[in-house]
C-alpha cells in the first residue's frame, strides 16, 4: 500500500500525443507512476495530435508502446484498464487558433467532474520549431493565467543558438511566469545524476578534497553506439555539440562543479548551477582548435555488422559536415576549480553506450615505496557511472597479498544492487515533479542562456571553418585521433571503463 502523498488532481495535455517521445517515454513513465501509486487520485491524460484516433484506438496504440518500451513490460496487463480509462485523445490542428477552445472546454468539464480545479499541464512533445506557435496560442487561454496550477513543459532542444533561446524565453515570459515553465533536460532526472548531490553534500568525506588542491582533472564521457537512426533530419540541424553538450554534459559539469547549496529550494540549487556556467571560461573563436575537437563517423563494422557512415544515413546530406562527435576542454574560473581541466566527450557510433564521470585526484605528494613495489601504481580516482553501469567507484592502492611488497589499484564500489527498489526512469521522476510543481530538476531561463553562451563561439567557428577530414572516426572506436591528442597534450588520457588500468 502506498505510504506517500500523491500529487494534486492533474490534467496532462500532451502535444505530439501520437509521436515517438510519448510512445517511448512519456506514457510508459506515467503508467509506471500509476503502478507505483504516484499518480493523483484524479487525473486525465489527453493526447493531442492530427492523426485520426478514437479514444479506444489511441489507448491501443499506447499499450503497444508500453509493451515495447516500458522498463516493466511484463506488468502491463494487470492494471492497464484502470490506467487507460484516464486516457483520451483530442484530434486537433495545433496551428488553428479556434481548436484551442476544445482544451478549455475539456478543462471545464473535468473541473465539474472532479469538484476542484486541477493542475493543468501542457507538455510540448513536438518539433522545436512548433513550440513558439503552440505556446502563443495557449497563452491567451484563461487557464494559463492561473500561475499556481497551470504549467508548460518544453522539451530540448531549447533554441538552436543563444539568440533563438532568448527569443523563446522572451516569448514564454510574456505568457507564463518562470515558475510555470518546466524546461526538461532528462539527464537531470536520472537517478545516478541526482545521486551526485547526495555523494557530495551528504558526506563530510569528499567536500574537503573536492577542489583544485586535490583534483587533477575531471572527465565526462557520454558515448553511444547508435547512429543518427531515424532522426537524420533533426540531427542535421543539431550535431553533437547542440544535441548533448549544450544541455546534458554542461548540466553534469554543474553537478560536479557547484558550491554547496544552503537548501534544496529549486532556485537555490539552480543559482548554484548557474554560477558554474557563468564561471566556465569562454573560449575565444581564435582558440577553438586548442579546446575542441569534432568528428563524424564513417561507414564500418560494429559487432560484426556493417553500418553506414553518417553521410549515408536517411535524411542526411551526403556531403554533410555535421559533427557526430565532440570533445572539449573546459576550465571553471573560480577559487575551487582554477586551472583544473574538465575534459568532456560525446559521440554516436562509439565503442560502447556509457555515460560516466571520473574525478582524477592528484598523485600522493611523496612516494616512499621501492620502485618495484609500485609498477602498477595509479592515482586515486572516483568514478561515477551514470549508465548503463550505475555505480560509484573509489580507486585506491592496496598491497597485494604475499611476501613481496607489491601495490596495485583496487576499487571500492557502491552499486544499486544494494537496494531492493527499482530505479525510476528519468521521465518518471520529472513528470512527478511537474505534477508536484517542483522545478529543481528543470532548467531556468538564465541557465539555458548561460549554457548557450559557452557553446556559441565553438558552434560559430565550426560553422565557418569546414572540417577537412570528415569522416574521421570508425564506428565502434572512441572517436577521432585528435580527441586523444587534445588530452594527451596535457599529459593525461581518456579513461575508459572497460580498461580500468587506462589512466
Ligand atoms: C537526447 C539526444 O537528448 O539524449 C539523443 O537528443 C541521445 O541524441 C539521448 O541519444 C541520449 O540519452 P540517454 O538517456 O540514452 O543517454
Amino acid at each position: 500500500m502506498q505510504n506517500h502523498k500523491r500529487p494534486p488532481a492533474s490534467l496532462i495535455f500532451i502535444f505530439g500525443g501520437s509521436g515517438d517521445l510519448n510512445l517511448r517515454k512519456l506514457t510508459p513513465a506515467l503508467y509506471n507512476l500509476f503502478l507505483d501509486e504516484w499518480m493523483p487520485e484524479k487525473f486525465g491524460i489527453v493526447g493531442i495530435g492530427r492523426s485520426d484516433y478514437s479514444d479506444e484506438t489511441y489507448r491501443g496504440h499506447l499499450l503497444e508502446g508500453i509493451k515495447k518500451f516500458s522498463r516493466r513490460k511484463e506488468e502491463v496487463d494487470h492494471q492497464w484498464n484502470g490506467f487507460a480509462q484516464h486516457v483520451s485523445y483530442l484530434q486537433m490542428d495545433a496551428e488553428n487558433d479556434a481548436s484551442y477552445a476544445k482544451i478549455s472546454d475539456f478543462v471545464k468539464a473535468k473541473e465539474q467532474e472532479y469538484g476542484e480545479h486541477p493542475n493543468v499541464i501542457f507538455y510540448l512533445a513536438v518539433a522545436p520549431q512548433l513550440v513558439p506557435d503552440i505556446a502563443s496560442k495557449l497563452g491567451p487561454l484563461n487557464i494559463c493565467a492561473d500561475t499556481k496550477c497551470t504549467r508548460i513543459v518544453v522539451e530540448k532542444p531549447f533554441g538552436h543558438d543563444l539568440k533563438s533561446a532568448q527569443e523563446i524565453n522572451h516569448l514564454l515570459s510574456t505568457m507564463f511566469d518562470e515558475n510555470q515553465i518546466f524546461r526538461i533536460d532528462h539527464y537531470l532526472g536520472k537517478e545516478t545524476v541526482q545521486n551526485i548531490l547526495a555523494l557530495r553534500f551528504a558526506n563530510a568525506l569528499f567536500e574537503p578534497i573536492w577542489n583544485r588542491n586535490y583534483i587533477e582533472n575531471v572527465q565526462i564521457t557520454a558515448s553511444e553506439t547508435v547512429g543518427a537512426e531515424s532522426r537524420g533530419a533533426y540531427y542535421e540541424k543539431s550535431g553533437a555539440l547542440r544535441d548533448m553538450v549544450q544541455n546534458h554534459i554542461l548540466q553534469l559539469m554543474c553537478m560536479i562543479g557547484m558550491e554547496a547549496p544552503v537548501s534544496f529550494d529549486a532556485n537555490e540549487i539552480r543559482n548554484k548551477k548557474v554560477d558554474v556556467l557563468n564561471a566556465i571560461r569562454k573560449i575565444d573563436h581564435s582558440e577553438v582548435q586548442d579546446y575542441a575537437v569534432r568528428g563524424q563517423y564513417s561507414e564500418g563494422w560494429m559487432q560484426g555488422e556493417k553500418v553506414t557512415g553518417y553521410r549515408g544515413e536517411k535524411n542526411v546530406d551526403p556531403h554533410s559536415n555535421v559533427e557526430t562527435f565532440a570533445a572539449l576542454k573546459f576550465y571553471i574560473d573560480n577559487w575551487r576549480w582554477q586551472d583544473v581541466p574538465f575534459y568532456v566527450r560525446t559521440g554516436k557510433r562509439m565503442h560502447s553506450k556509457s555515460t560516466f564521470i571520473t574525478i582524477q585526484f592528484r598523485p600522493a605528494p611523496n612516494y616512499a615505496f621501492p620502485p618495484e613495489a609500485a609498477n602498477s601504481w595509479r592515482p586515486n580516482r572516483l568514478t561515477i557511472g551514470i549508465q548503463p553501469e550505475m555505480d560509484i567507484r573509489l580507486r585506491f592502492q592496496a598491497k597485494r597479498p604475499g611476501q613481496n611488497l607489491i601495490l596495485s589499484p583496487v576499487d571500492m564500489t557502491f552499486n544499486y544492487d544494494a537496494y531492493d527498489e527499482h530505479e525510476p526512469e528519468a521521465y518518471e521522476t520529472l513528470l512527478l515533479d511537474v505534477m508536484e510543481g517542483n522545478a529543481t530538476l528543470f532548467m531556468r531561463a538564465d541557465q539555458v542562456e548561460a549554457a548557450w553562451k559557452i557553446i556559441m563561439p565553438i558552434q560559430e567557428t565550426w560553422e565557418t571553418r569546414q572540417p577537412v577530414d570528415f569522416p574521421n572516426y570508425a564506428p565502434g572506436s572512441w572517436g577521432p585521433e585528435d580527441a586523444e591528442a587534445l588530452i594527451a597534450r596535457d599529459g593525461f588520457n581518456w579513461v575508459t571503463l572497460n580498461t580500468p588500468e587506462g589512466a
